[in-house]
């Protein structure tokens, strides 16, 4: 398969972006969004500029949609409440991932590797997006699965994002020994053992954060949410999303930054933890920032970080299920117990608790996660079926 670089227009504004092109990409249409007021033109089209400068292939359908939750919205008294649909970004299973890849994919691609090699849990998004991004590009993907939790149920380690990442041709391996999740387990050993196989791996932290190109995706999107918000003409006073490895919010701190947009960012912990989470996003953002070569800076006062569930990683309580409940049947989405049912019952508690004030406008991040509700199936109950009896 050929790859090469070449200088492409890119839909988010009509700007020349370098991508790494293969002869069978399938670059999709993608909506331009109108210009309008309340966004700085100039500071947007600057930094798409600099982002669209670097060698990214393309994996997502960019934009994603934005669309206004009018009846999950009504439990948020007082407030507007948007969604903005990355659970849509079109890699089998969707989520935020793929716009992280898009940059880190190229790296790889331009650095020679045949391999994409990454790390999660068994239900990891990001593993099953990898697979994913690999299978696009016609790269090997070596999976080293670890035990950051336990199995949630009987079809924990045969369906959803394992199924996905199976189907799809990644070669699976497994650490059993119990880590908590800051510990990304033996992935330079697991390195040497492919290179000593003959494989060209390219090595890619658990959720893509911890890397020089992991923030960009998002700073990127943060740059399209502007446009978007600019053309509904609906300025958002908060962005609420679900964090974890820290490089969405790291990077939507940092693209709004860059073009002086207020939006405050509130991340919602996939677990109990938050103060390891605030450093993380701070240094990633501001790592970012230098990155592409503007002045801005974070300070740690722009970075907010709360609990609302605050079970381990991989495991939710009661009301995290009841919030997904929610918004399935109020909206008809789907959210999973392990990241997007958690940032739901953020929102919720945030509401609860007088975050917003009266005529705020919020958007809500959907990261994606659905295939992971399959594996937590033993937990929503087992459906009821009530038998047809003929009338009479
Ligand atoms: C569905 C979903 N939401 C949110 C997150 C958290 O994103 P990040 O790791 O960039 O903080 C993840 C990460 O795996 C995810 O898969």
């Amino acid at each position: 398969m050929r790859i090469a670089l070449e200088d492409a227009a890119d839909s988010l504004g009509g700007i020349r972006s370098r991508k790494v092109i293969q002869s069978d990409n399938n670059d999709r249409q993608e909506t331009p969004v109108p210009d309008r007021k309340r966004i700085d033109q100039r500071t947007v089209d600057d930094l798409l500029r600099l982002l669209l400068g670097r060698p990214r292939v393309s994996l997502a359908l960019l934009p994603t949609p934005m669309q206004k939750l009018e009846n999950f919205g009504s439990q948020l008294t007082g407030t507007e409440l948007w969604l903005k649909r990355d659970d849509l970004t079109g890699l089998a299973g969707g989520g935020n991932k793929t716009r992280k890849l898009e940059f880190l994919v190229a790296d790889a691609i331009e650095s020679g590797a045949d391999m994409l090699v990454t790390a999660g849990a068994i239900q990891s998004n990001h593993t099953r997006q990898t697979a994913a991004a690999a299978a696009r590009c016609q790269l090997k993907c070596a999976l080293l699965h670890l035990a950051w939790t336990k199995d949630a149920g009987p079809g924990y380690r045969q369906v959803g994002n394992i199924l996905m990442s199976h189907i799809m041709g990644a070669e699976l391996f497994v650490d059993a020994s119990a880590r908590p999740i800051e510990d990304q387990g033996p992935l330079q050993d697991f390195c040497d053992f492919l290179r000593k196989r003959g494989d060209r791996p390219y090595l890619i932290p658990a959720g893509a954060s911890e890397h020089r190109l992991g923030s960009l995706g998002y700073m990127l999107c943060a740059a399209e949410i502007a446009r978007q918000s600019a053309a509904l003409e609906v300025h958002f006073d908060y962005l609420v999303h679900c964090t974890g490895s820290g490089s969405t919010q790291a990077g939507l701190l940092a693209g709004l930054a860059a073009i002086g947009n207020t939006t405050r960012v509130i991340g919602v912990s996939d677990d109990h933890e938050t103060r390891i989470k605030r450093e993380r996003v701070l240094q990633l953002a501001n790592a970012a920032l230098a990155e592409i070569g503007l002045p801005q800076r974070i300070s740690p006062a722009d970075v907010e970080v709360i609990a609302a569930d605050r079970s381990p990683y991989g495991s939710a309580d009661s009301e995290t299920f009841d919030a997904i409940r929610l918004l399935a049947q109020k909206e008809g989405l789907m959210a999973d117990p392990v990241y997007e049912g958690k940032a739901l019952r953020g929102l919720l508690k945030l509401a609860s608790d007088g975050r917003f004030e009266s005529g705020s406008k919020v958007l809500l991040m959907h990261l994606g996660g659905t295939p992971a509700v399959h594996a937590y199936a033993n937990q929503f109950g087992t459906p009821e079926f009530s038998p047809l009896r003929a009338a009479g």
